[in-house]
């Protein structure tokens, strides 16, 4: 989808330089939505949606960057980074810098340049594509060469403590690791993962609502407030219990009655979807596909009605697929309140699926929903 050589020539008309590029894919959640920083499991896949990050040194001491997306370039002293995020897209890779430095690395001024394929504000991690992108970049500068997992946690830093997106570590993580043709389940708690090959004859179709997601946005950061008080209310009772990763449906029936309603039914959700994704993993891992499938649509239950974080676009993009031929399996997935759905479905069918469930959200809704056949891709890494 993206073109190297195309992107190469455009940094070297810019910056006059050749750039060392980098890619950095987007992602789609199989299973496993917002237990991430309730230190739970996950399953993700990265898809072959990317940001490329090309990068020279410069010897002015400045660091420019140029987002080919959005037609503009800023201009930074590397001695001088701003103290505070501006709101504005290049407040992501200057969050990799600064974490970068405070880390001990000397930045030295240098041009980057960006281009993404990750579709926006769709749920598909266009935000840690880009982070990873750039410190992937940035790190090439330096001499520094960390592990994936290490860049995963760097970049999350970069979200959580310069842009203020109070994300969890799944979208990173995946861009960074994420292996071609498989999905991977992470264990939030101590970054260990296992890979589950997705057979050659299902593909990942994604199929966008138009409704826009935001992790900014309100929705994410209470949602994140109601799971961290529900815990507390555990941990009152069972002090070992520091995150919902560590309690039960049974700590549920307990002391649920002492949580505010809303906290309960977010718990509940937390809680079963660990359950849920780690099941789903030896679902994929058996190839039990049908299993997988049941698990998602009870994902996709739980995510709408007990963590309320669907919308009716969502819904009915589920709802409207049940029936086409060829589907194994569809839920929203992301950060929730609009964005994508992912449906696993059998490649000889996902054409007619697109079209046919394309056709049945515009007759409902009069939009045109995008829908893209993606592939699980691998992870992060330097262009040749
Ligand atoms: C967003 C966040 C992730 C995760 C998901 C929900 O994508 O960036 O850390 O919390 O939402 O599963």
């Amino acid at each position: 989808m993206h073109d190297p050589v195309a992107f190469r020539s455009l940094h070297r008309a810019r910056f006059h330089a050749e750039p060392a590029v980098f890619a950095a894919p987007g992602r789609v959640n199989l299973i496993g939505e917002h237990t991430d920083y309730a230190e739970g499991f996950v399953m993700p896949a990265a898809i072959d949606f990317a940001t490329l990050a090309g990068v020279s040194p410069r010897t002015d001491g400045k660091i420019a960057i140029y987002s080919e997306n959005y037609g503009e370039e800023r201009s930074f002293e590397a001695a001088a980074l701003p103290a505070q995020a501006n709101h504005h897209w290049s407040d992501y890779p200057i969050g990799v810098v600064k974490v970068l430095a405070g880390e001990g690395h000397r930045i030295p001024g240098f041009s980057l340049s960006l281009w993404s394929d990750v579709p926006l504000s769709a749920g598909l991690s266009s935000s840690a594509a880009l982070v990873v992108s750039t410190a992937l970049a940035v790190e090439s500068l330096t001499g520094a060469s960390y592990p994936g997992p290490v860049v995963a946690r760097l970049c999350q830093r970069a979200e959580n403590e310069f842009v203020g997106a109070n994300c969890g570590i799944m979208d990173q993580f995946v861009s960074a690791n994420g292996a071609q043709d498989h999905a991977l389940l992470l264990d939030c708690r101590d970054l260990s993962f296992r890979l589950a090959p997705i057979p050659p004859h299902v593909a990942l179709v994604i199929a966008n609502t138009m409704v826009k997601h935001s992790v900014a946005g309100g929705g994410y950061k209470s949602r994140r407030a109601e799971v961290e008080a529900a815990c507390a209310v555990i941990a009152r009772h069972r002090p070992g219990v520091k995150f919902l990763r560590d309690a039960t449906l049974d700590d549920l029936d307990k002391w649920g009655r002492e949580m505010e309603p809303k906290s309960l039914m977010r718990a509940r959700h937390i809680i079963s979807e660990n359950l849920r994704t780690v099941a789903a993993s030896e679902a994929l891992l058996r190839g039990d596909l049908e299993e997988l499938g049941r698990l998602m649509a009870e994902a996709h239950a739980s995510y709408s009605r007990d963590f309320e974080a669907s919308c009716v676009e969502a819904d009915a993009m589920v709802e409207l697929a049940q029936d086409l031929p060829g589907l194994i399996g569809a839920r929203l997935t992301g950060g929730g309140f609009g964005g994508c759905t992912v449906n696993l479905v059998e490649q000889a069918q996902a054409a007619a699926f697109s079209e046919a469930l394309g056709a049945r959200y515009t007759a409902q809704f009069g939009m045109v929903p995008q829908i893209y056949i993606c592939h699980a891709s691998g992870g992060a890494h330097r262009l040749d």
